[in-house]
């Protein structure tokens, strides 16, 4: 990738706020996303906070939410929670298009399309579809 971080590409604090949002607004109104909004509970406002810090440090920003809960360890945090491939795949339909709606350049987009994708399989707690 170029030498700006991701997190400069993506539009640092208000690109990455607005990718999440985007990303929860696609979750908690699409069919396509339903088992996953399951999950989640009735208000999506902690799960926005939460993924707007994991992300700003993933992506090269500042460390936040390392600061704030400590080490990420998403595999732990999210064995409370059924993944198949079906809440695999929900989460990067709502990701993808999250992103494909943000205007970014083609070559970050899929860049980060598949960085997700390994991030989401391997949070893959069951076989197959769960
Ligand atoms: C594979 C499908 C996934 C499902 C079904 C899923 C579901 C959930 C649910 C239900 C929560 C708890 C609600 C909350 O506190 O926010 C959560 C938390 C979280 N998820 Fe996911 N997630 C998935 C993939 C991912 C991926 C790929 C990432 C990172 C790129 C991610 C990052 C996070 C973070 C940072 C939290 C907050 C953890 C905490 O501090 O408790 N998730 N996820």
């Amino acid at each position: 990738m170029p030498e700006q971080s991701l997190y400069q590409l993506l539009g640092g604090e208000n690109g990455v706020r607005a990718l999440v949002d985007r990303f929860y607004d696609l979750m908690d109104t699409s069919p396509e996303a339903k088992d996953i909004r399951a999950l989640h509970a009735a208000s999506l406002k902690q799960s926005r906070e939460k993924l707007f810090l994991f992300l700003t440090g993933w992506s090269g920003g500042p460390q936040l939410y390392v600061e704030k809960f400590g080490h990420p360890r998403l595999r732990m945090r999210h064995k409370s929670f059924t993944i198949g491939e079906r809440e695999r795949d929900q989460w990067l339909w709502c990701m993808s298009h999250a992103l494909d709606a943000g205007k970014f350049d083609t070559a970050v987009a899929d860049h980060l399309k598949s960085r997700f994708a390994e991030i989401a399989d391997f949070l893959r707690n069951q076989k197959g579809d769960s």
